[in-house]
């Protein structure tokens, strides 16, 4: 099963309008140079907007860092998937490690939140990963297994074929250590057999799992050359367009 390698870049709370734009259209040039891969760009809400006019019919695709569950109503601070839409956004990052460390969203709001993206026609990429603490308790393949199994509830076999899923081991993030190669791949294949167990065997097949977590120039070859990563959620070294063109063009 050929799965279409997936580069996304989350840029978290940084960047300016002008720099998002500038950085975008550095971020389109590389991607034509691949055809054979899909790029991604998560900018801060302020930006989505002027960054879809910026990589319009170029093929790069634009995320949303978080997403709300309804479409519309009185929910202060939230933005709905009808209004992504509208400006033409089409992916957006749930459940990230943020989300759920630094703002407490727990399972049951990110699998709202994942039914609100779909119910939407926008591609979920639902995050998990285990903290460093769960990893040295040995938890880390049950607390993913909760954290697939809370945030995919409901989920039928047809909308799984537009769910991403993305590997973030905690203790990787913006940490400089990355996970090793056998370490992301041994977490990937556990998801994979998960996914095949709660749906079926061509779901997990065709399902793309990023991995994310100090993702850089330097690992990127090695990571990608594992048979279940499908590609990368990239938070620093997708801030700068010369990093970030490398990781684009990944061997
Ligand atoms: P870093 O690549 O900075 O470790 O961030 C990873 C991440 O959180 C992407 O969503």
């Amino acid at each position: 099963m050929q799965r279409r390698p997936l580069i996304a870049g989350n840029w978290k709370m940084y960047l300016t309008q002008d720099e998002a734009v500038a950085l975008a259209k550095a971020v389109a040039q590389s991607a034509a140079a691949c055809a054979d891969r899909d790029v991604m760009i998560a900018p801060a809400f302020t930006s989505l907007a002027a960054v879809c006019t910026a990589v319009q019919e170029t093929g790069v695709l634009v995320g949303a860092q978080n997403i709300a569950w309804e479409k519309e109503g009185a929910f202060t601070g939230e933005i709905s998937a009808p209004m992504l839409k509208d400006i033409g956004v089409s992916v957006a990052i749930i459940g990230h490690s943020e989300r759920r460390h630094v703002f407490g969203e727990d399972s049951a709001m990110i699998n709202r939140r994942l039914h609100g993206a779909l119910n939407g026609a926008i591609l979920p990429i639902l995050c998990i990963g285990e903290t460093l603490s769960e990893r040295e308790a040995g938890k880390t393949f049950s607390v993913l297994e909760a954290q697939i199994r809370h945030g995919l509830a409901g989920v039928d076999t047809e909308q799984m074929q537009q769910v991403v899923i993305a590997y973030e081991p905690v203790w990787a993030i913006g940490t400089g250590k990355t996970a090793t190669k056998e370490q992301a791949q041994e977490v990937h294949a556990f998801i994979r057999q998960l996914l095949e167990s709660i749906f079926e065997k061509n779901v997990a097949t065709a399902v793309r799992i990023l991995y994310g977590g100090s993702v850089k120039p330097e690992n990127i070859d090695e990571l990608m050359a594992q048979p279940d990563i499908d590609g990368a959620l990239v938070g620093g070294a997708a801030l700068k367009a010369e990093s970030f063109d490398r990781i684009i063009q990944f061997q």
